[in-house]
C-alpha cells in the first residue's frame, strides 16, 4: 500500500514521470495511485519527490528517506537510477569508449575476457531497432505484452527512448554470460558516474533471444549471443533521494 500525503504534495508531478509502469497519473493537477496497476516497488516516485510526500506501508519510516552517503562510492550505489527518460542527442562516443575501456578491469574468469560490445548509436537507430522489434513481435506473435504497451499507451519499455544501445555479446562456454554481465555491470557504474543514464534492456536481451531476425538484422555474430543489454543516453529527469531497498536476504552458517 501507498500513500501520497495531499498536506505535503505540491503537486508537481515528478512522481508521475518517473512511475514505469503508469501505476501514477496526474488527475486533475494531483497525483493519482491506480491500484490495479503494476508496481515495482522500485521507489522512483518516493526518489524523485522533492516534498518526501510518499509513504509505503512496508517501509520502516525511519528507512523511508535516508540521507545521501557522503562517501563517493555509497553514493554511486545508492543514487544509481534505472533512467528511461532520455535527451534527443546521444552521449559523446569517447565517453562511452571510456566506460567500455575502463570496465575491463573487472574480474574475467581465467583472465580471458571474452565480451564483445556492439554498440548501436544515436537515436534514430536505436528507434530503427525498437521498431524492428516491434514489427518482429507482431509478425512472429513473440512477447505480446511487449506489443501491447506499445499499442494501448505507447510504453516503450524495450529501448524508453534512448539513444545508445550497449550489447554485451558472450561466446557460448562456461562463463561467457558471467563475464559480460559482471562487465556491464561495472560499464553501467561507470557511466552513471560520468552522468550518463543507463537502465538494464530485460526486454531487449529476451527479444534478442527470441528473434533470430532481429540478431540478424544488429549483425550479431555467429556464436554469440547477448548477455546484458544496457539502454544509454543523456538523462532527461534527476533524482533527489535514495530509494528504500530491504536489507540483504543472508543466511549466516
Ligand atoms: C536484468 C535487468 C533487466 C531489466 N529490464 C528492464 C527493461 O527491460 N525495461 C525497463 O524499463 N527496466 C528494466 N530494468 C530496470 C529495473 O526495473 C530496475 O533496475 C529496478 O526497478 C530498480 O530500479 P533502479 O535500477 O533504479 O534501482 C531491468 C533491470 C535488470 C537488472
Ligand atoms: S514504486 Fe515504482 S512502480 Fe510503484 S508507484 Fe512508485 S514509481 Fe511506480
Ligand atoms: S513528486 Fe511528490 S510533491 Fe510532486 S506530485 Fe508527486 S507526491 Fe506530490
Amino acid at each position: 500500500m501507498m500513500t501520497i500525503y495531499a498536506e505535503k504534495c505540491i503537486r508537481c508531478g515528478a512522481c508521475v514521470s518517473a512511475c514505469p509502469t503508469r501505476r501514477l497519473t496526474m488527475e486533475n493537477g494531483a497525483p493519482v495511485v491506480h491500484a490495479n496497476q503494476r508496481c515495482l516497488t522500485c521507489m522512483h516516485c518516493a526518489a524523485m519527490c522533492p516534498q518526501k510526500a510518499i509513504h509505503f506501508d512496508a517501509v520502516p519510516s525511519y528507512e523511508e528517506y535516508i540521507d545521501t552517503p557522503e562517501d563517493t562510492v555509497l553514493q554511486l550505489i545508492t543514487m544509481r537510477r534505472s533512467i528511461r527518460r532520455f535527451k534527443p542527442e546521444a552521449p559523446e562516443r569517447d565517453d562511452l569508449a571510456w566506460a567500455l575501456d575502463m570496465a575491463q578491469w573487472a574480474p574475467s574468469a581465467k583472465n580471458l575476457r571474452p565480451t564483445q560490445w556492439l554498440v548501436v548509436y544515436g537515436k534514430d537507430k536505436c528507434d530503427d531497432v525498437y521498431r524492428t522489434a516491434i514489427r518482429l513481435c507482431q509478425e512472429q506473435n513473440v512477447m505480446p505484452d511487449v506489443v501491447a504497451q506499445q499499442k494501448a499507451e505507447n510504453r516503450n519499455s524495450v529501448t524508453c527512448g534512448c539513444t545508445t544501445i550497449l550489447l554485451a555479446l558472450a561466446p557460448e562456454g562456461e562463463w561467457g554470460d558471467t563475464d559480460a554481465v559482471i562487465a556491464a555491470a561495472t560499464a553501467e557504474l561507470l557511466l552513471q558516474h560520468i552522468g550518463i543514464g543507463t537502465c538494464w534492456g530485460g526486454y531487449m536481451h529476451r527479444l534478442l533471444a527470441a528473434l533470430p531476425d532481429l540478431r540478424e538484422a544488429l549483425n550479431i555474430p555467429e556464436g554469440c549471443h547477448c548477455a546484458a543489454a544496457l539502454l544509454c543516453g543523456i538523462p532527461d529527469e534527476t533524482y533527489r533521494n535514495v530509494p528504500w531497498r530491504p536489507k540483504a536476504n543472508v543466511e549466516w552458517r
